[in-house]
């Protein structure tokens, strides 16, 4: 049964409401709409997601038939397939026009004396985004970098907790944050400062921690600071991307399917704030057998390059990452020797940091 072309315009007006829960901008708006037919008693929709098997299609599913139902549609059936990699490509570009969506671009800090910093990002929590910053950080003042941490997890600190601290932050002589200071790496976080959990943190106040942090730390001369930011693209992320001048992220993820299809996500929403990915890292990739030493790898960790961007290290699953990090035997770590300097080297545009 066709639809003539006003009931069409209504359709879609009411699915422009339906925004997609992660980019957060509108299914009409990023061409996610493949189709929509109608037999007697049903109105059939069908929808490109951006990446296949997304787990959110079933709240994008329950937002069409509520912005429908509303318009008199009580039978809409929704189907999914998903874009090529062009039609992602537009959407990409739909996003850097849509910027508007998000928080205005606001004047970043400047680097100071700070010559690389990099962001440990993912849009999907729990994946290890706490630990391989610390696991980079002990790595890179290892091999001789000035070393720094910022954690911009403002709602769920942990790098203090990882460095099985309980340092507070006292106030210098030039009123900066006296940062705490473990195996030469400089490190802030908001529990340093305050009672972090006795605090709820809505928006402005997680953004205006996380930028005093980066201002008012003494941080002195570092070659790399790395940020451990919160997960997903709520205010926390966006304003570290938006006021901290961000050279490259490294984005983190693990073997199994759900992160690897929000780290595609990551990588579109990274573009439209304009970032750069210098590359992933897979984290809890491997098991090495206590006998033979063998890596035994989860069956899904496949060399994968996620929308182009390389797996740049991979690193095992290692029980002492929880208990006890700073005792972790540095072999098992040497990927992160080489991402480290291909990030810095990478970065700081084309000057090569490595000591001699
Ligand atoms: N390589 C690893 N081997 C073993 N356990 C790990 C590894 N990486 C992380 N973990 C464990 O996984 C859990 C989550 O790690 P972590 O807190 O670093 O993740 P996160 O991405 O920072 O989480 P959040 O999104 O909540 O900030 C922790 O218990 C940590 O000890
Ligand atoms: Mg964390």
């Amino acid at each position: 049964m066709s639809i003539d072309s006003k009931e069409l315009e209504n359709i879609y007006s009411r699915l422009d409401t339906v925004k997609d829960p992660e980019i957060g901008v509108s299914i009409v708006k990023l061409k996610m709409i493949d189709s929509i037919e109608k037999d007697s008693d049903f109105l059939n929709i069908k929808i490109k997601l951006t990446v296949p098997g997304c787990p959110l299609s079933a709240t994008i599913e329950k937002d069409i038939k509520a912005a429908l139902g509303g318009a008199g549609y009580e039978n809409v059936n929704v189907a999914f397939g998903y874009m090529t990699r062009k039609e992602l490509e537009d959407v990409k570009s739909t996003l850097s026009e849509n910027r508007r969506d998000l928080p205005p671009p606001i004047a970043k800090y400047t680097k100071k004396n700070i010559k690389n910093i990099i962001a440990v990002y993912s849009a999907k929590g729990g994946v290890g985004k706490s630990s391989v910053v610390v696991l980079l950080a002990l790595t890179a003042s290892r091999l001789g970098y000035k070393t720094g941490i910022l954690d911009c997890d403002v709602s769920g600190p942990s790098v203090r907790t990882l460095f099985n601290s309980d340092w507070h932050a006292s106030i210098n002589n030039e009123n900066k944050l006296n940062p705490l200071v473990d195996s030469n790496i400089k490190i802030i976080s908001i529990d340093m400062l305050t009672n972090a959990e006795a605090l709820v943190w809505r928006g402005p106040l997680v953004s205006s921690a996380i930028k005093q942090m980066y201002s008012d730390t003494d941080w002195g001369e570092l070659d790399v600071l790395f940020l451990d930011l919160p997960p997903g693209t709520s205010d926390g992320p966006i304003t570290v991307f938006q006021t901290i001048p961000v050279d490259r992220i490294l984005l983190v993820t693990t073997p199994q399917n759900l992160s690897q299809v929000i780290g595609k996500k990551t990588l579109i929403m990274a573009e439209a704030l304009k970032v750069p990915i210098v590359g992933i890292i897979e984290n809890m990739s491997y098991l090495v057998c206590d006998h033979c030493g063998e890596k035994i790898y989860l069956p899904d960790s496949k060399t994968r390059i996620l929308n182009g961007i390389p797996i740049l290290g991979r690193l095992p699953f290692n029980k002492a990452v929880s208990t006890d990090i700073k005792s972790l035997d540095f072999d098992s770590l040497h990927s992160l020797e080489s991402v480290i300097k291909y990030s810095l080297i990478e970065s700081d545009g084309g000057v090569d940091l490595r000591r001699p």
